[in-house]
């Protein structure tokens, strides 16, 4: 008998419970156990539902009942949905949760306790919805050293900076339709401020190099600052601007980083659009793997929470992921080895004669420039930031002009 309880029937809750539902004979039989959804824990009313006769207001209900061996935690936000969690290892119960807010703050505590209580804390979907990245990383890519990952994370902002440069979109309209079609987190800013991809490449960083990353010491800025003449002028150098949670392993040691960066067309990434999400993975023998799917939406989401219980079912894992108990990864600067850079210049009438000259002798024979309106972008030649800000207000000194907005370029 392997019963199973659900706590908070939203979006991804309702869609475990959609395939449990539809697959509880198949996994039955595969498992040659009664494997099935015993219980939802909601608040909301689900008369006339299929969730009907599972749902309970009263969490003691599923706490009480000892034919539930697995509690799946789709209830968002931070303290309510920690406190169940904990109980539901406490019990000795199994849990899968989708809510990385919890598994970025409290998965060391939750780790600690799945060991404790001999039982598995799994969250494949915390981090990429539903493209399986925490297992390969966990599992099937962990004979390599892993020494970087770079991947867009958040499908509302790839969604938003992709509306805004097909549709010639405000941000502010590329937010709202974002809303609209129900990608937006409840609070934008988790979304548009990075934060919420900075949770997610804290968590794979954790797993990849096996040091707890916390996701507070992240540098982390979101997407509120580009334009749509920042993504016109990157297409026309021959770039996309994504929003990139990214992380190193070097000899100085960890570093970690959301950020909007330019990324040239051969990068993979580059191609990634609207709500995708896709992580790129390196390792020492393997080399580059890259991750694409469906990074949000109840039933991708629900696709990963699935796998996990079906992960426990095998009893393939020995082990809860260990990647949080490690020591606490000591965080180091990205470094400040030269790179280029995108610059938007505002660009008065006065001032385009010389633009062009001007930004060559000062960025550097590499330098490239475009113009879109009454804006021009440099997409300067390789310069550390210390030096690059140094020209930057030289070129604003010698002619009348300003630089809004700096964006680092990958090669
Ligand atoms: N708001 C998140 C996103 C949902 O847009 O990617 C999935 O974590």
């Amino acid at each position: 008998m392997f019963k199973i309880a659900i706590m908070g029937c939203g979006v991804v809750g309702s869609g475990v419970a959609d395939i449990l539902i539809e697959k509880k004979e198949e996994l039955s039989k595969r498992f040659n156990d009664t494997v099935e959804l015993k219980k939802i824990l909601d608040l909301r009313d689900f008369t006339g539902t299929p969730y009907e006769s599972y749902a309970t207001k009263d969490a003691e209900e599923i706490f009480s009942d000892p034919e539930i061996k697995l509690i799946v935690m789709t209830i968002g936000g931070l303290d309510f949905a920690f406190n169940l969690s904990k109980r539901a290892l406490e019990s000795g119960r199994h849990l899968v949760t989708s809510n990385k807010e919890v598994v970025a703050e409290y998965g060391k505590e939750l780790t600690q306790l799945a060991f404790d209580n001999n039982v598995q804390f799994l969250y494949e979907a915390s981090s990429g919805g539903g493209i399986p990245v925490i297992r390969p990383i966990n599992i099937c890519l962990s004979s390599n050293d892993i020494y970087e990952i770079q991947g867009i994370l958040n499908g509302t902002t790839n969604y938003i900076l992709t509306r805004m440069k097909d549709d010639g979109m405000s941000f502010e309209d590329a937010l709202k339709l974002a809303q609209k079609n129900g990608y937006a987190e409840a609070e934008p800013s988790a979304d548009v401020d990075g934060h919420d991809a900075c949770r997610k490449i804290a968590i794979l960083s954790t797993l990849a190099y096996d040091e707890y990353v916390d996701y507070k010491k992240v540098p982390c800025d979101g997407i509120r600052n580009i334009s749509y003449e920042d993504l016109l002028m990157s297409e026309k150098l021959g770039y996309s601007i994504k929003l990139i949670g990214g992380s190193k392993k070097t000899d100085a040691g960890i570093s970690c980083s959301v950020e909007p960066l330019l990324l040239p067309k051969t990068n993979m990434l580059s191609g990634v659009s609207s709500v995708f999400n896709s992580v790129m993975v390196k390792g020492t023998y393997v080399g580059d793997v890259m991750f694409y799917g469906r990074g949000a939406g109840k039933l991708p989401t629900a696709s990963a929470v699935a796998g996990d219980i079906i992960a426990i079912l095998c009893g393939a894992e020995e082990k809860v992921l260990p990647g949080f108990m490690s020591k606490e990864a000591e965080l180091v600067p990205a470094g400040n080895t030269p790179a280029r850079y995108y610059l938007r210049i505002k660009l008065g009438e006065a001032a385009k004669a010389d633009f062009d000259s001007s930004a060559e002798a000062l960025f550097g024979k590499e330098a490239k420039t475009t113009e879109q309106g009454e804006y021009a972008a440099v997409l300067t030649g390789y310069f550390t930031k210390e030096e690059l800000n140094s020209r930057i207000a030289q070129l604003e000194q010698s002619i009348a002009v300003k630089c809004e907005n700096i964006i680092k370029a990958e090669d």
